[in-house]
């Protein structure tokens, strides 16, 4: 792992050429990935589109009605200037985190691939929703977290990384992004559509073999078989959600509730709702009863390391599941 171009101010050249055809790789890997899908989904984004014009700036809101999601800024609207230019590394960061975070990024993640449509999207805790809610307490930390002491976190667990230290240029361009995508949005009230929207519990208890079935029906066909995902070339395709290429054990996403939040809205990719609340519940149980890696904070007792932090009926971590012990790492 490198650091090297760790305190590089963010010149085009030293990341925005890789960035770029990695992107067009992908743009036209997915397309092609989403052919085996056939008719099954055939455009990731046409079941939505009414949600997708809501999210436009030309949507009005109307009184009595479902009030207005926040419209942030387009990609096109990034400024010319320098400040644009670290808006546009952050952007980078985001949407190709191994190649334009390394040595900090632990996986073939990247920021979008939760954050979906590069942090835009409504119910994938997109950054506008997130960004001016911030300080903020939080219990996982039990201290007042900061924006970018956040997004380490992120580092940490989903990306399966090291946290780039506080005022690193990685921070300071992801931040200037957010900060960017929120421009106009109000300070402190939380936005419709702002982090995930809850699923209510499910009349039965999810299983895993229940979740199985939803998952070979609907799920496997992108993310494989074993959860492993999909990669052309060096690029990841369709993000793998167990094993060792995904995030780790003290990642949010672990979590069944918030897993299932995350589904129920977002996938399969492209629908919305698409599942009902109890398959969304055993779907998420069923993925997240793998082996993953280990959760940086491990120190040396899974037991332990349940008690202090995953003691929750919504973490199988320290459970036996199949007759396999989970937490053990990877
Ligand atoms: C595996 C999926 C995943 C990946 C990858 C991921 N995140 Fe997250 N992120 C989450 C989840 C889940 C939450 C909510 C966690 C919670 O509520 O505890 C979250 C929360 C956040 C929040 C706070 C959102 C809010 O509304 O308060 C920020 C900011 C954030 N992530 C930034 C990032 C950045 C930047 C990256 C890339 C470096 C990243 N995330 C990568 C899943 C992911
Ligand atoms: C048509 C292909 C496709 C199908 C089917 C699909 N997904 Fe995904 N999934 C994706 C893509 C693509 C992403 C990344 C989104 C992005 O980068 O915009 C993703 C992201 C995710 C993520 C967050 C990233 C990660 O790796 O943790 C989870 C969790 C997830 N999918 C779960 C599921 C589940 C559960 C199902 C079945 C109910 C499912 N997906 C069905 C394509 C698919």
């Amino acid at each position: 792992m490198t650091t090297d171009n760790h305190d590089t101010p963010p010149a085009q050249s030293s990341w925005s050429g890789a960035a770029s055809s990695a992107l067009i790789l992908g743009l036209a890997a997915l397309p092609l990935a989403l052919a085996i899908g056939g008719i099954l989904y055939s455009r990731p984004s046409t079941p939505d589109a009414p949600a997708v014009a809501a999210q436009s700036s030309t949507a009005t809101p109307a009184a009595g009605l479902v009030p207005a999601v926040f419209s942030p800024p387009g990609e096109r609207d990034i400024p010319d200037s320098k400040m644009g230019e670290w808006i546009q590394r952050g952007e980078a960061i985001f949407a190709r985190t191994p190649e334009n975070a390394v040595g900090f990024s632990g996986n073939s993640l990247s920021c979008a691939n939760c954050h979906i449509d590069a942090g835009r999207l409504k119910n994938a805790a997109p950054m506008w929703g997130a960004y001016p809610m911030y300080p903020a307490y939080r219990k996982k930390t039990d201290h007042v977290d900061t924006f970018a002491e956040r997004v380490r976190g992120c580092f940490m667990y989903s990306m399966n990384g090291t946290a780039p230290q506080d005022g690193h240029d990685i921070l300071v361009a992801v931040e200037a992004y957010a900060y960017w995508m929120a421009s106009k949005a109000p300070i402190g009230e939380k936005q419709p559509g702002a982090g995930f929207a809850k699923v209510p519990k499910p009349e039965q208890a999810p299983t895993f073999d229940a979740g199985q079935k939803v998952y070979t029906a609907n799920c496997a066909l992108c993310h494989g078989d074993q959860g492993q995902g999909q990669k052309s070339g060096k690029l990841t395709v369709f993000p793998a959600l167990w094993g060792k290429d995904s995030y780790n054990w003290g990642a949010g996403m672990h979590e069944i509730d918030k897993a299932a939040s995350f589904i129920k809205s977002n996938m399969p990719y492209g629908l919305h709702n698409a599942l009902s609340d109890q398959e969304a519940w055993d779907v998420a149980t069923f993925i997240n009863s793998f082996e993953r890696p280990q959760d940086p904070r491990f120190k040396g007792d899974v037991k332990q390391t349940r008690q202090q932090f995953h003691d929750s009926p919504y973490s199988t971590y320290g459970l036996e599941v199949n007759g396999k012990l989970l937490g053990v790492g990877l």
